[in-house]
């Protein structure tokens, strides 16, 4: 059985029991949708994928919104794009510019002993006004707004779905200050976990857990501000029951989670059957 529903004034035919969130991207309208992947359940944390429903009160989160046959969804009136951008704002702060670049590559000559433990240093801002540092980590001569905070801004830093959302809402500079950071998980000899660039979404754990690979090596640890992604016991990754499956990975929608450069890999983390196989095919 089918639902008719309204997505910004065109008419979009959806299988009943979908979200409005389905209901959205079947229209072909962006909407940022950051904690949610399309293979697995809503979380419903990040609500950034606001909308207005007429005759509905407040700006519902539309992954987990059931839609319903006549409901009419707007995505870009002026009061829902508001909400929605000082969501992505609070967002962006929990982010470090700096995060996004250089990130491949970025490996720690060796792993603390417990990289996950502890509080991390608070993250010196950039030089007043752009300088030396900014153009070091995100590059010279874009004209980015300052902010009056010093800290790089986002017109060249890439945090992919993050990105792309702020983009569409205008953002270009951090208003406000980011919390503080955790130390880099370096352990695992793949990939890192930047808290710098998480923006505690789930989609890694979720991934990890039930919605996908049923191994649970990672998990949201901690409350508030010290929230964070780990492992079991604060273990660093790579003494975790981590398969490297890669399902965080690639569900991660900022790059906090991100492969380290492939000439750090060590070749047996390299050498799996799938790149045999495409040594052969190309041979
Ligand atoms: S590491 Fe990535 S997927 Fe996991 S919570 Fe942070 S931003 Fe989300
Ligand atoms: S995508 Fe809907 S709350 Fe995150």
């Amino acid at each position: 059985m089918h639902i008719t529903l309204t997505v910004n004034g065109a008419k979009i035919t959806i299988p009943d029991g979908a979200s409005v969130l389905d209901a959205v991207n079947a229209s072909s309208t962006y909407i940022s949708q950051l904690c949610k992947d399309p293979d697995m359940k809503p979380i419903g944390a990040c609500r950034t994928c606001l909308v207005q429903i007429e005759g509905q009160r407040g700006f519902p989160a539309s992954c987990s919104t059931p839609a319903r046959d006549g409901m009419v969804v707007s995505t870009e009136t002026a009061d829902v794009r508001r909400i929605r951008r000082v969501v992505l704002e609070l967002t962006l702060a929990m982010v470090m510019p700096e995060a996004a670049s250089g990130r491949v590559g970025e490996v720690s000559p060796s792993p603390s002993p417990s990289p996950i433990k502890g509080e991390g240093p608070t993250p010196s801002p950039s030089p007043e006004g752009g300088g030396s540092e900014r153009e070091r980590l995100v590059g010279s001569g874009d004209g980015g707004p300052s902010t009056g905070s010093g800290r790089a801004d986002y017109a060249t830093a890439d945090f992919r779905e993050l990105t792309a959302a702020a983009r569409h809402h205008d953002l270009v500079a951090p208003r406000w200050a980011p919390r503080q950071r955790e130390p880099i998980d370096t352990s695992s000899p793949v990939f890192n976990i930047d808290m710098s660039a998480c923006i505690m979404c789930g989609r890694c754990a979720q991934g990890c857990q039930d919605g996908h690979q049923f191994i649970g090596a990672i998990d949201v640890l901690g409350a508030g501000q010290h929230a964070r992604i780990g492992t079991f016991d604060n273990k660093p990754l790579v003494e975790s029951i981590c398969t490297t499956c890669g399902t965080c990975l690639s569900v991660c929608p900022t790059g906090a989670i991100h492969t380290k450069e492939q000439a750090a890999l060590p070749l047996s983390a390299m050498d799996t059957e799938e790149t045999r196989l495409n040594r052969g095919a190309r041979a």
